[in-house]
This record gives C-alpha cells, structure tokens and sequence, in this order.
C-alpha cells in the first residue's frame, strides 16, 4: 500500500524506518519531510497545516494510508478531513486531539473520571486566576490551555513570579491564543516517565516506557527545549507502577473519552510524575512524542502498519503488541545556541557510518540536501540512538556513534540516561 506520514521531524522519520520495514508497504510520502526521511520517502514541500494540499496530495498519489505525526494538524482537524475524503488515517479526529489541544479540558477530564492528576483550577479571567495566587501554596505551575510548542508551562517559586506569568500568558498573549483560558496547579515532585500507547477507541495497548531530557543543559538546567534526548524503557516504570496505571490511568482515560463521545483512535501519551501517592498524569499528549519515539519505535517488534491499521478497524484487542527485552538511547545533536539563536547551513559528516553499525539509528529532525550533502537547517538537526543489552550499554553506544558525527556548532547534553544510575 502506499502510505503518507504528515509531519518533518525525528519522529516521522522513525516512522518512516518502522513503515519502511513493512511487508504491506509499497510506497512512503511525507509531508513535508526532511532530508533524512527522504531516504524512504518521496517527499513533497506541503506544510502540515496546509489541510486541502494534503487531501489533494494523498488522492493524486493514491493513498492508502495517513499517519498524522505532529500535534498541530490533529488538533486542527486534519484527520476529520482526510477522512472525509474517504482516506483512511491513523491519528485522533480533532474532536478527540483536544486531549492535547486543551489543557483545561484534559484536567476537567481526569476529575470527572478519577483519574489521578494534581489539584488544579481553569481560569478564563486573569483577575479571577490572579486573586486565586494570593491564597496559593508554592512553587506553582501555570499553563496556557492549548498549544505552545511544550513552552506554556511555568513552574513559579514565589506570588511575585506567578503574577508575571498569568500576566505573560492571559494578557500579553505571550504563547498566543493558546493564552485564552489557563490551569494552575499543584507542583508536584518526582520522577518523570513517557509512556506512549496505541488506542482503537475502545482497547489501549501501552508501549514499552521511556523518559525525556527537556532543558537544553546539562543537568537538567537552561531552557526547556522541545527535547534533548532520550532513554527507553525508563528503570522507574516498575511492575507496580504499571499495574497500577493499567488499573487507574490507561483504560481509564480511553473510557472517560468514549463516554464523552469522542472516542479515540491513535496514540495517546502519558506524560506521568511518580509522586510518593502514586503515580499521577502530567499531560496527555495525543501523538507520539519526540524523541520518544525514536527510542520506543526500533525497540517495537511489530509491524507498524499492521498495529496501526488494528487501531482504525477496531481490532487492536487481536494484536499482541512486543517489544525486544534491551535498551536504547537517543542523544539529540543541536545546534550551539538552540532553542534561542543558532546559525545553520553547516555541513555534517560522519552519516554513512550508521549503515554500518547494526542497532544504531540516525534520525533527522532539521537537516537539509545541498550540493548532495547534508547540513544542519535547525535547531534540532539529528537524534542519535543506539541500542544496547541495558541501559547502560545503549548509552555508551550512543555518546559513541555521536561523535561519528560533526558540524560546526554541534551541542549535545552529555547526561542523557545519567538518572538510570541511580536506579
Ligand atoms: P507539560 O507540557 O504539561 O508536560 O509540562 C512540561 C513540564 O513541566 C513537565 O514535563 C514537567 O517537568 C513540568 N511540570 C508540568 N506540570 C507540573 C506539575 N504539576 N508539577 C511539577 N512539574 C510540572
Ligand atoms: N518529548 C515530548 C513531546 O513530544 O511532547
């Protein structure tokens, strides 16, 4: 079959390696793409948000399958309008997306149903959200409802601090309209684990764990950026930590959406804190994450396409859904200076010996083809992952084939998995 991804980052392109290794699949398009993706995809300069290009794209090419990678396009309704045009796709309708479109609503959600989340209150006025931090407890975290880039949160130390981020986020629309309405909540504390599930709308089948680094430096410091590497499976996801998800998060969540009347079709993400009552939901990410998956998805064993399809037919309870017993690690090469101001156009070298090296992966994220070599256009440019017998292993393997690779202003963290010593 021929299959599109819609998306341009490290994840699509280990979706694209996933859907590449499949029997089923003939021909991969992506949209838009990058330059590493272009390896197993011919891809084609239409944004994500550009809805009516990508309809018309996937019909002339005669697509029998869209997987919708990003959050934007499914908050924003892509997959009701694929479908609409008689296109199957793998993806949430945006009637269901909104788990991660809206924080407010996600938060509404979990205390409808009981699910274990931190105290919170919505504020759609900024008088309202700044009376209520006068008798709060801090830190504290604010967070603009809809979308930002994984920028909308502020953890607050002090009132004075608090009251600069409502003003930032409600009145100076720092994060835009996703500033409309905002959450305050509890600030919680502990260790934090991705776990990323497939979801037919009635049966959820959650991925091997994995856990993110967000700040830009070194020990956890510096800016949040969009993700700087990445461990799978995470040593804190013990058995008890997943049983007790499975029995009070998971199917939990894929219920409450079915009984809202938004039932929902794809990946659903929990982000999870391990607080010392039990495990409670961050966030709800309505995708795969980045760079989860590049982690997740060369440790899964299944066919991606057959997974995904069982999660459109409804038949997902048939799929026995596996993952190889070992580890990987993903350390995200940068460029000097991201997430503020970087300079790009750099040539990189050293990508040929990842076809060498079985269990080592080069991901791109912000790459580019000049003069047929590569160079950086981002200030993400490639996720390294390697895996390994254990965690430990895996990352030895990946800081190695890191520095297989060079460019002029290449930055790395050089703690990524550190936390796995202490487990
Ligand atoms: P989110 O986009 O909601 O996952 O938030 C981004 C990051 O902010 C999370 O990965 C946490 O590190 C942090 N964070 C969010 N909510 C809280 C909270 N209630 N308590 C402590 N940290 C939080
Ligand atoms: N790595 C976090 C995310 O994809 O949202």
């Amino acid at each position: 079959m021929n299959v599109l991804i819609v998306g341009s980052g490290g994840r699509e392109h280990a979706i694209a390696y996933c859907a590449a290794k499949s029997e089923k699949t003939d021909k991969i398009y992506c949209t838009p793409g990058n330059a590493g993706i272009a390896e197993y995809a011919e891809c084609a300069p239409i944004g994500a948000m550009e809805f009516d290009k990508i309809v018309a794209f996937a019909k002339e090419k005669e697509v029998d399958l869209v997987i919708v990678g990003m959050d934007d396009p499914l908050v924003g309704g892509l997959v009701d309008e694929l479908e609409a045009a008689g296109i199957r796709t793998f993806g949430p309708r945006k009637n269901a997306a909104i788990l991660e479109g809206s924080k407010a609503f996600s938060k509404d959600l979990m205390k409808k149903y009981n699910i274990p989340t931190a105290a919170y209150e919505n504020f759609t006025d900024p008088d309202k959200a700044l009376s209520y931090l006068e008798t709060s407890k801090f830190p504290i975290v604010l967070k603009a409802d809809g979308l930002a880039l994984g920028k909308g949160v502020l953890i607050c130390n002090t009132l004075e601090e608090a009251k600069q981020g409502v003003k930032e986020i409600m009145l100076d629309k720092k994060f835009g309209s996703a500033g409309n309405e905002m959450v305050i909540e509890e600030f919680m504390t502990g260790r934090e684990v991705s776990v990323l599930s497939f979801v037919d709308g009635n049966t959820i089948k959650t991925m091997t764990s994995a856990q993110d680094h967000k700040r830009a430096g070194d020990g956890d410091t510096g800016l949040n950026t969009g993700g700087m590497g990445t461990f799978s499976p995470s040593p804190f996801y013990t058995k008890e930590v997943e049983e007790f998800c499975n029995k009070y998060i998971y199917q939990a969540t894929v219920d409450a959406m079915k009984a809202e009347g938004r039932p929902f079709k794809g990946v659903i993400f929990f982000g999870l804190m391990l607080t010392e009552e039990g495990p409670k939901v961050l966030e709800y990410n309505a995708r795969f994450g980045d760079p989860e998956a590049q982690v997740v998805l060369p440790r899964m064993k299944n066919d991606i396409i057959e997974v995904v399809e069982a999660c459109i037919d409804g038949t997902l309870d048939q799929v026995d859904l596996q993952f190889e017993d070992n580890a990987a690690v993903c350390v995200v090469l940068a460029s000097e200076g991201y997430p503020v101001r970087y300079d790009k156009g750099f040539q990189i070298t050293g990508l040929d010996e990842f076809k060498k090296h079985e269990g080592y992966y080069c991901f791109h994220a912000g790459t580019r083809l000049e003069d047929g070599h590569f160079v950086t256009n981002g200030g993400r440019v490639l996720g390294v992952t390697a895996k390994g017998k254990d965690l430990k292993e895996a990352r030895a393997n990946a800081y190695a084939a890191a520095e297989w690779v060079q460019f002029a202003n290449k930055y790395m963290r050089h703690d990524i998995g550190k936390a796995i010593d202490e487990a």
